[in-house]
């Protein structure tokens, strides 16, 4: 049904997104039949690499019996502390599995993160400059470049890439 729903939609918007919930129920199933894409959020912790394997398992499931043209957008990696070894085992552990499909972006665990859904806003209007501001705006441009939405040129992509893991 939201499949139907989002397709009145779909002339009126450049993007349409659908925040799921990390459980794999039936909503979850739902937007991923009506989506064109999906984003995968990873925490760099242990536990997020097994859930990372049931969601993709999930959407094979989904790409062969009920939304063929599903596309995997890419793979985030969020919630890093440069600090913790964990985290870095993470990041290579997904970056040499997935390769290409991990975006270059990575959200670093940011407090002012954390306490911007508590004041009911986005992180951008909570403190435009904080770190997990510039992560997120840097994962938008990342998006629109890799969808040709956008002119920045390759250097400055490098420049705003390049990430100091
Ligand atoms: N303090 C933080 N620093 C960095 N990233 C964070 C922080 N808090 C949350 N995130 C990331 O931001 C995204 C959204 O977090 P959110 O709190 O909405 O949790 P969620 O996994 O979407 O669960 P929920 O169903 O409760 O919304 C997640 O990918 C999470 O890893
Ligand atoms: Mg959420």
């Amino acid at each position: 049904m939201l499949k139907f729903a989002l397709e009145k939609l779909r002339d009126q918007y450049d993007f349409i997104i659908i925040d799921c919930s990390p459980s794999l129920g039936l909503i979850t199933v739902n937007s991923l039949t009506a989506a064109d894409s999906v984003i995968i959020p990873v925490q760099c912790e242990y536990y997020a690499l097994e859930g990372l394997g049931k969601l993709l398992n999930t959407i094979k499931i989904v790409q062969g019996r009920l939304n063929t043209e599903l596309a995997i957008e890419g793979i985030l990696l969020t919630m890093y502390d440069t600090r913790l070894r964990l985290a870095n085992q993470v990041v290579e552990e997904v970056k040499m599995h997935f390769q290409e499909i991990v975006f270059d972006t990575v959200i670093h665990r940011n407090t002012t993160l954390g306490e911007a859904p508590s004041y009911g806003e986005s992180i951008i209007m909570h403190d435009a400059s904080s770190k997990g501001s510039i992560n997120y705006l840097n994962f938008a441009r990342e998006i629109l470049q890799k969808n040709d939405m956008t002119n920045m040129t390759n250097e400055d992509k490098s420049n705003i890439f390049s990430d100091e893991l």
